[in-house]
């Protein structure tokens, strides 16, 4: 299975993902940020990579959808990629699916650990799901969750998260690419050898 990852910053998860490439290949990243250390990540690693530039949004969309059109990928991976496609782009383009750092539907957009912290939640946690036209809001296909220790801040909360939302990932990624987890109209297809869906990682 041929993957596209998109990122605009750090770009750990891809990094996960490309240290993982059990049944899948990384074969292109595309970023909007040409300072986004997750280029670096791709480069040494000699991944092709491509920067559109963003300030023109409906631009933008158009050279990715004809980028993803010639590259010929089965999958598309957002990982912290930190524009909106539009529901047209999102149609458009091979299947599409995003890591968010909350337990969806709790917490769609930014500032997820603060939001877990001020509601003084039990556990937090990520999410796989596809993307579609609602922020955060497509079919989720797997969570990872965690007991919150109360002491931390949002930011040490963050730094806890990230090693989890790898494992999420690439679980996902390597389950799609083995046909075993797979999806059609918003729904998640049942699977022999998944008994329950979406997949549920407890890491307490
Ligand atoms: C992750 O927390 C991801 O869930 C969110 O953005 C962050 C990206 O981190 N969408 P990285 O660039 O993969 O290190």
């Amino acid at each position: 299975m041929k993957v596209a990852v998109l990122i605009s910053g750090r770009g750990s998860n891809l990094e996960a993902l490309m240290n993982d490439q059990n049944g899948y290949q990384i074969t292109h990243v595309v970023t909007n940020n040409l300072e986004a250390n997750g280029l670096n990540i791709a480069r040494k690693k000699g991944i092709k990579n491509t920067y559109i530039n963003w300030v023109n949004r409906n631009k933008a969309e158009e050279m990715l959808i004809d980028l993803l059109e010639e590259i010929k990928v089965d999958l598309v991976i957002l990982a912290g990629f930190m524009r909106i496609l539009s529901t047209k782009t999102v149609n458009a383009i091979p299947p599409t699916i995003n890591i968010h750092p909350s337990l969806l539907p709790k917490y769609p957009g930014l500032n997820t650990h603060q939001k877990v912290i001020d509601n003084a939640d039990i556990n937090h946690g990520a999410t796989v799901h596809v993307v579609n036209n609602k922020l955060d809001g497509g079919l989720i296909l797997g969570q990872i969750s965690f007991r919150v220790n109360k002491l931390l801040t949002a930011e040490q909360l963050a730094d806890e998260l990230i090693s989890k939302e790898h494992k999420l990932l690439i679980t996902v990624v390597g389950l799609i690419a083995k046909k075993k987890l797979s999806w059609k109209d918003n729904m998640l297809l049942s699977s022999d050898e998944i008994p329950a869906l979406p997949i549920q990682i407890n890491d307490l």
